[in-house]
């Protein structure tokens, strides 16, 4: 068995305000993910620099630029899932970072499809409606960032003897 990592994820505004939240945590806990943190947060401009350190090195300064507007635009929902090998599993289970790339049965692939912010930035996608962690250190300084020790819980999940 592989190892229980911890992911960050944050529902976008995008999300929130098409009211998929709850259809997307759905698809998340179906698939054996357990919820250990979660919280409503409006993303200023510090946490978005914090968050996206990267962005602009690896995709050029108006990917950042694009990005970090949009993510401030609206309250996000962040959530810390826990599963074996949660990292590349969520990803999977998003899709492609461009909505309409992103095969079916993936979130993206069927609740994304496009977006506005695709076309009018002219391959510059943010309402892609999620944020996933990269990968195993990206997971953990994000879930360092976003969330305090005491926000997170440890609790056995009847799922989990099946699932783990
Ligand atoms: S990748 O390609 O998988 O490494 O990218 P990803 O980890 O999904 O992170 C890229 C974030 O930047 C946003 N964004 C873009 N990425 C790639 N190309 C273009 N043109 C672009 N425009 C915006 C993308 O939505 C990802 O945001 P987050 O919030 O991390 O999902």
């Amino acid at each position: 068995m592989g190892a229980v990592e911890r992911t960050l994820v944050l529902l976008k505004p995008d999300a929130v305000a098409r009211g998929l939240s709850g259809r997307i945590l759905q698809r998340f806990e179906e698939a054996g993910l357990k919820v250990v943190g979660t919280k409503m947060v409006r993303m200023d401009a510090d946490l978005a620099r914090k968050h996206y350190f990267d962005l602009e090195e690896r995709f050029g300064k108006s990917v950042f630029d694009v990005t970090a507007t949009f993510m401030q635009s609206g309250p996000v929902i962040a959530l810390v899932l826990e599963g074996v090998e949660a990292v590349a599993n969520v990803r999977r289970l998003v899709g492609s970072t461009f909505p309409n790339l992103s095969a079916p049965g993936t979130i993206r692939g069927d609740f994304a499809h496009t977006s506005k912010a695709y076309t009018e930035a002219k391959h510059t996608v943010a309402a892609n409606l999620i944020h996933a962690s990269g990968n195993v250190e990206e997971a953990k300084y994000e879930v360092d960032l976003w969330f305090d020790g005491a926000e997170l819980f440890e609790y056995p999940s009847a799922a989990e003897r099946f699932l783990f």
